[in-house]
């Protein structure tokens, strides 16, 4: 089976028709008839319903157009991931989560221009979930994210697991709580989530966090951005839960308590095309580890060769 089969059946399914599917392909409607009888041969099956007006698929057809379809994708995306990898120009481009920018991302990021002014660099803030998107379409070469997915295209390396606090308003009845909080305490306070879209997004690791110890907040509001969840925390809306890090955004009304609560972590993730070994990614990981080293941030040290 060749892949032009695919393209000639995938045309044909959505037009439902040989005419405009043969005009959508550029060829004449006899070499498209030929092609699809042909794959019908070979599969030993029928995928369209005989003399159907207009045409439908057999089970076999719907079944076989919704893999097709994949099998398609996952071309158009070898190609550009292939492509951008054997680009020789010296560019990186770097996908980051908004709430690293209070971590270590700007330290990494000159640490890398120092060492490598030839390589120009540009920096894109999106969520986890558009990182995984513009790897695959060649738009970012690398993604610092939080979330954890499974997906055969992408590399993922856990950097570090940075501990999560809660943001409070400073009248807040735990503000001055010198012992951590636990997150049973805080379920009668509304809770701000961000990104609203896309998900899943640190809005659900946050959600899991509560699910898991059993606490239902008395009211979830979700927001579009970290920042709009700072700045209601700080007009008295609700409670917010943070990455750490997030602290160095001094918010005139906002603090910060820790959580009791264990295994209230967020990953921090290092997210590449698989197979992606160029030199840039291996210099922007030792970059990172070299940071993580000064400022004795434990890790457990992962190569892109490993
Ligand atoms: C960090 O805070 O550990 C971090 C943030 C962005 C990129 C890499 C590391």
């Amino acid at each position: 089976m060749e892949l032009r089969h695919l393209r000639y059946f995938v045309a044909l399914a959505e037009e439902r028709n040989y005419r405009r599917a043969a005009e959508r392909l550029h060829i004449a409607q006899p070499p498209l008839s030929r092609q699809i009888q042909q794959l019908e041969e070979m599969l030993e099956v029928a995928l369209v319903e005989k003399g159907s007006r207009p045409l439908l698929l057999t089970e076999a057809g719907a079944f076989f157009l919704v893999h097709a379809r994949q099998v398609l994708d996952q071309v158009r995306d070898l190609q550009t991931m292939t492509q951008r990898v054997g680009k020789l120009e010296r560019r990186l481009s770097v996908g980051f989560v908004a709430s690293t920018l209070y971590g270590e991302l700007p330290d990494i990021m000159r640490r890398y221009r120092a060492l490598y002014p030839q390589v120009e660099v540009t920096l894109h803030e999106m969520t986890t979930v558009e990182q995984l998107a513009a790897l695959k379409e060649g738009r970012i070469d690398v993604g610092f994210g939080r979330l954890k997915s499974e997906d055969p295209s992408i590399r993922r390396i856990v950097l570090r697991e940075e501990p999560l606090v809660v943001a409070l308003p400073p009248d807040h009845r735990f503000s001055r709580r010198e012992e951590r909080l636990r997150l049973t305490e805080l379920a009668h306070d509304t809770l701000l989530v961000y990104p609203k879209a896309p998900r899943p997004s640190f809005a659900d690791q946050v959600l899991s966090i509560f699910a898991q110890a059993n606490v239902t907040p008395a009211a979830v509001v979700e927001v579009r951005e970290l920042q709009i969840a700072m700045g209601l925390v700080a007009a008295g809306q609700g409670i917010a839960i943070v990455p750490e890090s997030v602290q160095a955004m001094h918010h005139r009304n906002v603090v910060y308590r820790r959580l009791a609560d264990q295994h209230v972590l967020s990953p921090i993730l290092f997210s590449v095309r698989n197979g992606d070994r160029s030199p840039e990614l291996e210099n922007l990981l030792a970059a990172t580890y070299a940071i993580y080293d000064e400022l004795g941030i434990e890790y457990a040290a992962e190569r892109l060769a490993g």
